[in-house]
């Protein structure tokens, strides 16, 4: 198994909030990984970190074997081929992000959020070609591309999100907590997709949420994490059966 993302020993602060600790792991190319947490234990903030959104204060992340994040103090080493990667430069190397909350341009229509994900792309045929799949892919989608997207549902809005995001082709997906507030059989539906998008575009999948149960069910490793730190880690199927987890994350 190929690794595509390893982050090592990464710390993140907001002023004097220690958000991460010492904070390692890893995604196997080809996997569905996830992380899951409760409230405030960190799991945008890692996210964010992936994708160089928030600053390390210690550690590195290496994606396909490159290095893409370091803490500002090595990048600025003199004779260290270190550098801190931009968001946009992190994006065109493959990793693209659902954000928290879906964070879909409301007054846009379905066409123009999915065209604002394929701002790395050049080719216009490429674009239309991808729109094209995205349509066929979320149906719902191809019959409401003219129309705002404040009007779509949330679930339908959380497939715009993960459509606009697969929209730039990338390696590998951040999903964060694409089934919040919607209702079980929604989320249902859009586990399914994303298992497709896994397996049948080949796409490696870092799944965060607090839907424990459906997060272990639908990937293959799990990462768990409190107050900032992984506490466990383990195949997904012995996270299910893990005492502590079922105690803590499965009420039971
Ligand atoms: N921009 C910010 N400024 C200050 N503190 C922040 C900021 N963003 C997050 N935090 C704090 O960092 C910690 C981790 O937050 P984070 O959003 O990463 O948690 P989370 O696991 O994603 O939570 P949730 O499940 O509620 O989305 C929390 O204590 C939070 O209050
Ligand atoms: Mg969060």
């Amino acid at each position: 198994m190929k690794e595509l993302l390893n982050i090592d020993n990464i710390s993140v602060s907001y002023g004097n909030i220690k958000a991460l600790q010492n904070v390692s792991m890893h995604v196997n190319q080809g996997d569905i990984v996830c992380l899951i947490g409760a409230n405030g234990s960190g799991k945008s903030t890692l996210l964010k970190a992936i994708v160089g959104q928030e600053p390390l204060i210690t550690g590195s992340i290496t994606f396909d074997g490159d290095e893409i994040c370091v803490p500002k103090v090595e990048a600025g080493k003199k004779g260290k081929k270190h550098k801190i990667l931009t968001t946009d430069l992190i994006a065109a190397r493959g990793i693209s992000l659902v954000p928290e909350g879906r964070r879909v341009f409301a007054d846009m229509t379905v066409e123009e959020n999915l065209d604002m994900g394929a701002y790395l792309v050049r080719d216009e045929n490429l674009i239309t070609e991808r729109k094209e799949a995205m349509y066929d892919f979320f149906p719902i989608l191809g019959s409401r591309r003219k129309q705002k997207t404040r009007s779509l549902s949330g679930g339908e809005q959380q497939m715009m999100a993960i459509a606009r995001a697969l929209m730039s082709g990338p390696r590998m997906i951040l999903l964060d907590e694409p089934g919040l507030g919607l209702a079980p059989l929604v989320i249902a539906d859009i586990f399914e997709k994303i298992a497709v998008i896994n397996q049948q575009d080949n796409v490696t999948v870092f799944l965060v949420e607090q839907n424990a149960r459906m997060a272990l069910k639908a990937s293959t490793e799990g990462y768990v994490m409190e107050n900032g730190r992984i506490v466990l880690s383990d195949a997904s199927s012995a996270l299910l059966e893990n005492e502590r987890v079922r105690a803590a994350y499965l009420g039971e």
